[in-house]
């Protein structure tokens, strides 16, 4: 599946992001880690979301809620909470990992 940038901000453009590069351990895990295991780990899981380690992260992935909450859609409460929004590189990144399959 072609992966489609949207909103591209000039400094994002497809030329810098290669999103189909993108691995669990070389980017998915380093992103959870830095943005969103503050407030969701093993040891605190905000609203009963654990996204530490490759199953927990999956699990959220295959779900559809990642992509959601990441990409700020309607109706479900945007993350990483009071922090900015994702770059589109690093929404392109997500999107592609689970588009291939979530590979570990
Ligand atoms: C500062 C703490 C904090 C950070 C950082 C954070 N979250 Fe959350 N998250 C919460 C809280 C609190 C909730 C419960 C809903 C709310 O209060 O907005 C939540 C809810 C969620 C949910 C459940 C949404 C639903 O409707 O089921 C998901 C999925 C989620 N966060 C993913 C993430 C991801 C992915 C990141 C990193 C990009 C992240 N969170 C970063 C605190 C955080």
């Amino acid at each position: 599946m072609p992966i489609v940038p949207q909103n591209q901000s000039p400094k994002d453009k497809a030329d810098d992001c290669n999103a189909s590069a993108a691995t669990f351990v070389s980017t998915i895990e380093p992103l959870m880690k830095a943005k969103c295991q503050n407030c969701h780990s093993n040891g605190n899981g905000a609203d009963g979301v654990n996204l530490e380690g490759y199953e927990n992260i999956k699990k959220q992935a295959a779900k559809g809620i990642l992509m959601k909450v990441i990409e700020h859609q309607e109706g479900v409460p945007r993350m990483p909470k009071m922090a900015s929004k994702f770059s589109d590189c690093d929404i392109n990144q997500v999107k592609a990992w689970i588009a291939a399959g979530m590979k570990e």
